[in-house]
Order: structure tokens, then C-alpha cells, then sequence
């Protein structure tokens, strides 16, 4: 509990046995909800600004009054934090500044004190090299303004990618009482009689522009039908995916995932989510008694079933490092050889995500997936993830697919290690061509995405469909920021030829929406000296996906010799943010979080003088 003193009452901590410079979160302590007592006003965090009879009390109580606030308006009631990640850049939150408006109106409702915080507003499409590189400081932002400030609980006001991570990250760290308000997807896209899907029908019908298959006059049109409203790209992008297994964590109210941006629902949940935050301040109902293995397992399962964005392994692994919660990479491997994909989105299915929402969203999801679920799990709701979901059922079959007739018999993603990646990478089977899971071929390198650029379309390099393209030093450190670089483009000639996949290899990411042969986050990346570092374009490279391998076919001292003469990448940044990343970021297999980020001993509540 928070006292008065400031003294933050979080699960006990013990050393990480797997990682001894870590810390663990003990979440049994705070297994039983009903076992918290409420708090009273006396308790309240921001009390410690506001009650006491002294100079710098005065002080804060007399700037409320400088902004129009009376005692009775201010005074005793918790203090909720909004943090809202808008700004006139962040594309898919423009309906934030009318939504912040319901959000504090439930506050109000429910006895709080709304105040809002503008936070860095991660603009996925806008920021350059990449919002990634910037999740980190948003995830800071976060965990710093909670905890300078007098609140006492906060509502994250996220949607976009690395908002929902970095919001949630930051809110995990500073361990008040939160809950999370998806931004929503956008409508379903349209040209002429077809639905267009965000990101996935772009790569689709840019593949058919470079063919020639498509005239500037209708992708054109396309460009104007892509994005029609407010909210999140509407496919199972990685903004999807975390929407969902955010609501699986627990961290949103039930249902919240998938409400469509502009539907009135939306306008519903925000302000429910405002009055519910009142209520977890008096239940002191925070992250750490919410988080645990078995939430994080939930959330796993959920992604699996969606087949869900590959970024959501860098996300969870880094939020569990928030969370303390021992979390490997080589446990979603092992959860998607039990979950079949049962949602039928794009990229790897048919539907978009107001259809999800409309076969029962998430809950429904869940029901159907419980019994690989731990239901016991608290939930921002007071209520066990089990009572969300026990009136849930699927509307619509064809979206939210019976267990026993998947779309897939394993989940989304699969981890796989070899001689190329010796701490693993990731790779989305169902968004490939099932015809390349079992591949060997040439390895083309290309050694950064410039280069890529200059020469993927040159007929000279004699790509072939059977090649195996590599793209290196676009990882956490090497690009920086591990950008979305990973389904790499097939080159002109080959598209005129009817190709649309091929193997793809690469220490970066790819978004959500797209789909390909592409093995992503090769770990150690090639600007830290990993085996990407060496491979040399005619190398052979063989991937076995059901085998879960990833090998260079070069002897083992030949690759031991090229690692001896290899030099390291110049670095990008001596100083700045870019410097702080470079010094501190992990590698892909953990999450990619700041080292000092990682849950470790207490941090201190601010001296109050
Ligand atoms: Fe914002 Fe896709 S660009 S969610």
C-alpha cells in the first residue's frame, strides 16, 4: 500500500536464478485481491502534497486555486493521471483530444481528480529511423511523470505500436494503480468493392505496381481508401496485437482491444475506464498485483491464437523485464507448439478487426481458449481474467475460428536457433509461403538498407527466387532502433516474373501487417560481431522452420576465421539520446529494454520539501 510517508508497499523481490543481475517480483504475496484492504484519503499518494498544514503544501494547494480549482473540486479525492500520447503527428490518435474528454468524465464521476499529461506521442508512420528507437523514452517519460507528480492512479491513453509497450512499461516501473485505453482500430479500408487491410493490401498492391500490374490511377485510389478514420491499422498489426494481449495481461478493462476508434463504444469505454480508475486507487490495485509467469503465459497464448505480430516477442519479453517476471525467448516457442491460430485476420487470414470485434473480441477469443489459460489471473476489472470472460461467446465462426478446425495447428510465431543466430530469431510460418519453410539457398548480403536499396533491383547482382536475401546491421544497435526492415522487397525483375516471396533474413523487425519467408531478429545482431556479421553473398544458408533451424553452411572454423577479422560498425551516435541507446539497449531476445530500466531494487518516491 502507499502511505502517507510515501513508502511503496510492491511485491518483495529475490535474485533471478537465470539471471542474477536481475531482480524477481514475488506475486504470491499479492495472489488474493481480497485479502487488500481499501485505502483511505489519508493513504492517497498525492496526499503527501496536498494535506499537510506546511509552506510547500500551501504552496500546491494554492496553485490548484491559480487554475481554477476549488477545495471541494480537488482536495481528498485521488488524483488520476491521463497520460495521453497525442499529438498532431500521432495518425491513428486524432480522436484522443475528444476522448480524453470521456476519460475524465468517468473520473469525475467516480470522485477523482483528472488531470492530463501530454506524453511523447510515438508516431509510427512519421518517426524516423523508427518509433522503436524511441519506446524506451517514452517508457521513461511515463514511469517519470507518475512518479514526480502528486497522482495517484493514471489511465494510459495508447493504441499506436510502441505507445502500448512504452505507456505500459513506464506504468509497470512506477507501480500505481493503472489501466490501459486502447486507441481502437481504424474503419475497415475500401476500393471500389474490396476491403482493404492496413499495411498488408499496401505490400500487396505495391508488389503488383512494381510488376506493372497497377496503373498510378488506381493506386491512387488505394491511397485514398487505405486509412478512413481515426484509430490503429485494422489488421493483426502489432497495434492489434497488443491491444489484445494487453486486455489478456489484464491491463484493460474487458472488450477494450478491439472497439472500433470512432464506434461509440469507444467514447463508452473511456470514460468507463476513468471511473474504474478511482476505484483501483482505493483497491490499490497496481501492476505488480496484477502482473505474474501466468499472465504473461496468458498473453502469450493469446498472441499465438491471433497469430499475432512478431513485435509483440520483443514487447512482452521487455515488459516482463519491467514486471519482473522471469520470461524466456524460447517460451513462446514453446506455448505456440500447443495454441493453434484460431483468429482469421490479415495477414495470415481472411477478416479485419471490427469483424473481430463484432465475433466477441478478445473475450470471446479467450472462451475459447480457456483451457490453456490460467483463469485465476487478477485483472484491472477487480474481477479474475475467468469472471471477465464467463458470459463471452463467439458470434461469428468464420472469425474466431473453432478450436478444432484452426487455421493453423501451431501458433503464430516459432523461435528458431542454428549456427546463424545462436540466441535465436523469430518467424511468422503462417504469413509465409509454405513452400519455403524447408529452404537452402545463396545467401545475397547486403550489408545495411542503403545498400539494399542501391542494389536489390540491379539485374546485375542475378537474383534468383531460390536466393536467400540477407540484410544485416538493421538490428537494436546496428540500424538503430531495429527498424521495420525486414520484409525485404523482391527485387523488380523477379516480381514481373510472378515471384511474391522469398526467404528473408535479418536482425530487424517487421511490421505486423506484413507477411513473407522472413526470419526476423537474428540475435546477437551483426553490429555486435553475431554470425550475421560474416556471411558472405554465396554462402549457402539452410532454414528447416518445423525443425526450428537456421544454419550457415560453412565450416565452423572458416566462420571462426571471419569473426577474428571483423570490425565493428562505426557508431552512429557519440552523444545524445542516440548515445544513451547505443550504451544501454539489449539485444532482441531480451526485449531490447535500457539495462537500467530493468526491474531491479526499489526506486525511491520523490522527497517532498
Ligand atoms: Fe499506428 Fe499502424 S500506424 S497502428
Amino acid at each position: 500500500m502507499c502511505k502517507i510517508d510515501g513508502s511503496v508497499q510492491s511485491p518483495p523481490l529475490s535474485r533471478n536464478p537465470e539471471h542474477p543481475d536481475r531482480f524477481m517480483a514475488d506475486h504470491s504475496a499479492h495472489a488474493d485481491q481480497s485479502e487488500q484492504k481499501r485505502l483511505s484519503v489519508g493513504d492517497l499518494r498525492s496526499q503527501r502534497w496536498f494535506a499537510p498544514d506546511d509552506l510547500r503544501s500551501f504552496g500546491h494547494r494554492s496553485r490548484l486555486r491559480q487554475m481554477g480549482y476549488s477545495a471541494e473540486e480537488a482536495e481528498g479525492r485521488p488524483v488520476i493521471a491521463i497520460l495521453n500520447s497525442w499529438s498532431d503527428l500521432s495518425q491513428c490518435h486524432t480522436h484522443f483530444p475528444q476522448r480524453v474528454q470521456e476519460v475524465k468524465r468517468g473520473v469525475w464521476q467516480a470522485g477523482g481528480f483528472p488531470v492530463e499529461i501530454p506524453v511523447l506521442a510515438l508516431s509510427e508512420m512519421f518517426m524516423k529511423p523508427t518509433a522503436m528507437l524511441y519506446r524506451n523514452l517514452l517508457a521513461m517519460e511515463a514511469e517519470e511523470v507518475l512518479r514526480s507528480h502528486p497522482v495517484d492512479g493514471a489511465v494510459l491513453m495508447g493504441g499506436c505500436d510502441k505507445t502500448v509497450p512504452g505507456l505500459l512499461m513506464g506504468a509497470i516501473s512506477a507501480d500505481l494503480p493503472a489501466v490501459f485505453l486502447p486507441a481502437g482500430p481504424m474503419l475497415a479500408g475500401r476500393h471500389r468493392n474490396e476491403r482493404l487491410g492496413s499495411g498488408t493490401d499496401v505490400w500487396k498492391y505495391w508488389a503488383e505496381r512494381q510488376a506493372g500490374c497497377l496503373d498510378a490511377c488506381v493506386w491512387r485510389q488505394i491511397e485514398e481508401g487505405i486509412a478512413r478514420s481515426a484509430g490503429t491499422c485494422m489488421t493483426m498489426g502489432t497495434a492489434s496485437t497488443l491491444a489484445a494481449v494487453a486486455e489478456t495481461l489484464g491491463m484493460t478493462l474487458p472488450g477494450a482491444a478491439t472497439i472500433p476508434a470512432v464506434h461509440s463504444a469507444h467514447a463508452r469505454m473511456a470514460a468507463a475506464c476513468g471511473r474504474r480508475i478511482v476505484d483501483m486507487v482505493w483497491e490499490d490495485l497496481r501492476p505488480s498485483r496484477i502482473l505474474s509467469a501466468a499472465s504473461f503465459d496468458n498473453a502469450i497464448v493469446a498472441d499465438m491464437a491471433m497469430a499475432g505480430s512478431t513485435n509483440a516477442i520483443v514487447h512482452l519479453l521487455a515488459l516482463a523485464g519491467r514486471a519482473g517476471v522471469s520470461l524466456q525467448l524460447d517460451r513462446f516457442d514453446t506455448i505456440s507448439r500447443s495454441t493453434p491460430v484460431i483468429v482469421n485476420l490479415r495477414p495470415a487470414g481472411e477478416f479485419l478487426m471490427e469483424d473481430f470485434h463484432d465475433a466477441g473480441g478478445v473475450p470471446a477469443l479467450l472462451s475459447r481458449l480457456r483451457h490453456l489459460l490460467s483463469l485465476d489471473c487478477p485483472t484491472v476489472s477487480g474481477k479474475t481474467l475467468g469472471e471477465n470472460i464467463a458470459d463471452a461467446e463467439v458470434i461469428d465462426d468464420r472469425v474466431i475460428l473453432p478450436f478444432d478446425r484452426p487455421l493453423s495447428r501451431a501458433g503464430g510465431t516459432f523461435v528458431l536457433r542454428g549456427s546463424l543466430a545462436p540466441d535465436g530469431c523469430v518467424i511468422k510460418p503462417t504469413a509465409a509461403d509454405p513452400k519455403l519453410l524447408v529452404h537452402t539457398g545463396r545467401a545475397v548480403v547486403f550489408d545495411s538498407y542503403p545498400d539494399m536499396k542501391a542494389r536489390i533491383d540491379d539485374p546485375a547482382e542475378g537474383i534468383t527466387a531460390d536466393d536467400v536475401l540477407v540484410l544485416r546491421n538493421a538490428g537494436p544497435l546496428g540500424a538503430p532502433g531495429m527498424p521495420e526492415w525486414g520484409m525485404l522487397p523482391i527485387p523488380k525483375r523477379l516480381l514481373e516474373q510472378g515471384v511474391r516471396d522469398m526467404v528473408r533474413i535479418s536482425d530487424a523487425r517487421m511490421s505486423g501487417t506484413s507477411y513473407g519467408t522472413c526470419v526476423l531478429h537474428v540475435a546477437p545482431e551483426a553490429a555486435l560481431g553475431g554470425p550475421l556479421a560474416i556471411v558472405q553473398t554465396g554462402d549457402r544458408i539452410a532454414l528447416d522452420v518445423e525443425a526450428r533451424s537456421i544454419d550457415l553452411i560453412v565450416p565452423e572454423a572458416e566462420i571462426a576465421r571471419r569473426l577474428a577479422h571483423w570490425t565493428p560498425p562505426q557508431a552512429r551516435f557519440t552523444r545524445g539520446y542516440g548515445k544513451l541507446f547505443l550504451d544501454q539497449t539489449t539485444q532482441a531476445d531480451h526485449g531490447c529494454d535500457f539495462r537500467f530500466l530493468e526491474r531491479g531494487g526499489p526506486t525511491p518516491e520523490p522527497d517532498i520539501f
